[in-house]
């Protein structure tokens, strides 16, 4: 029995490969290029699933209008699911689904994209050669080999960055409150947070967003880590308090920061606005500085992660509609 499926936030690369995988699914999929919101819930009028992306509002009053709307899915084309109001679900019997994985090894290689850029500054080598600036100064960068990195949340993701660090050559610290035999195996050894950021000369993160993990990297632990150190974030924004980071950033207590993740991000990732006035001043500063390097929310973009994401979400609704109950389930 196929669904009615209205998704949210779409672009060109979203309808090509969830049209691709349908064609061993047949629901009829409608695509619409807004943002899931209270207001463009409506949309969803006539579908009985609706399927959000990372930067959706899938909050209560949203969830509000797509239960009276008749809404029974909600299948969300991301791994994380904290911008989603669950207890709001529950509450109208909306099953929520995700896609637990799709390519683990996407993010991971776009976190070490992100080490390697900072490190070597190839984004500032990249500008200054196309200006025939063939000058070296300020482009001194650091051996990998024989540093200590740090990785928060030693799941999927963080398991394969361990594995791709252990072929530099470095001392690779952890923490997880469930330390991974596969990455313990790699060699890995575990710590508290507090005794991983200040130890680590690279603190890499790959925890969810929860309450628990909100601010993790706040302006105590800013202080903990060693002086010019490097942090990544490929996870979720709000893992990192970004008013305590510029600080660090300013101080030079931090010497390097990565970013494809931004607290504030919904409204801004994923759109062009070459053409306006950024209007988050936070945002803006963070592009000041020399030593940051920000892409937009784009570890998850290769074509085999977009290809499972989009297999994974049409399947998980049909398991669904035939009775049973996906593995990809976060909560019916
Ligand atoms: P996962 O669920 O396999 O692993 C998460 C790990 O974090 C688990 O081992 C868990 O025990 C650990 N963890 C939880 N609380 C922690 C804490 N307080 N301290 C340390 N570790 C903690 O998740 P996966 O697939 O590895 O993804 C990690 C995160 O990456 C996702 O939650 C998502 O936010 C982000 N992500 C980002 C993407 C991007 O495009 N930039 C794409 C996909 C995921």
């Amino acid at each position: 029995m196929p669904s009615r499926v209205a998704v949210f936030s779409t672009k060109p690369h979203d309808e090509r490969f969830l049209a691709e995988a349908n064609i061993h699914h047949g629901h009829q999929l409608r695509f619409f290029e807004a943002r899931l919101t209270p207001d463009t819930a409506v949309l969803a009028s006539d579908c009985d699933v609706v399927c959000p992306f990372v930067n959706d509002d899938v909050g209560s009053a949203t969830i509000d209008a797509l239960a009276a709307s008749g809404v029974r899915v909600l299948a969300l084309r991301s791994a994380g699911y904290n911008h989603v109001d669950l207890d709001a679900a529950a509450h109208h019997g909306i099953t929520v689904v995700r896609v637990p994985e799709y390519s683990p090894h996407a993010v991971a290689e776009h976190c070490v994209g992100l080490i390697l850029s900072l490190n070597r500054k190839i984004h500032r080598a990249y500008n200054r050669v196309r200006e025939s600036n063939f000058a070296l100064a300020g482009l001194l960068g650091f051996d990998m080999h024989g540093k200590t990195v740090g990785v928060i949340g030693t799941g999927k993701i963080g398991t394969h960055v361990i594995e791709i660090m252990t072929g530099f050559g470095v001392t690779v610290i952890a923490a997880d409150p469930y330390p991974n035999p596969q990455c313990l195996a790699l060699g890995a050894t575990y710590h508290s947070v507090d005794d991983l950021v200040a130890a680590a000369d690279i603190v890499t993160l790959h925890c969810p967003l929860t309450t628990e993990t909100h601010h993790l990297v706040d302006r105590r632990r800013l202080e903990l880590m060693q002086d010019g150190v490097m942090l990544i974030n490929t996870s979720r924004g709000g893992l990192v308090d970004t008013g305590a980071v510029i600080e660090a950033l300013k101080s030079g207590k931090l010497g390097y920061l990565g970013l494809d993740v931004y607290e504030e991000e919904a409204g801004l990732f994923f759109e062009d606005l070459s053409e306006q006035v950024l209007q988050d001043d936070v945002f803006s500063r963070l592009l000041t500085f020399p030593n940051v390097l920000i892409t937009g929310h784009q570890g998850f973009f290769t074509e085999e992660a977009l290809a499972a994401i989009a297999t994974t979400t049409l399947q998980s609704i049909t398991e669904i509609n035939a009775g049973h109950v996906p593995l990809t389930i976060v909560q019916s």
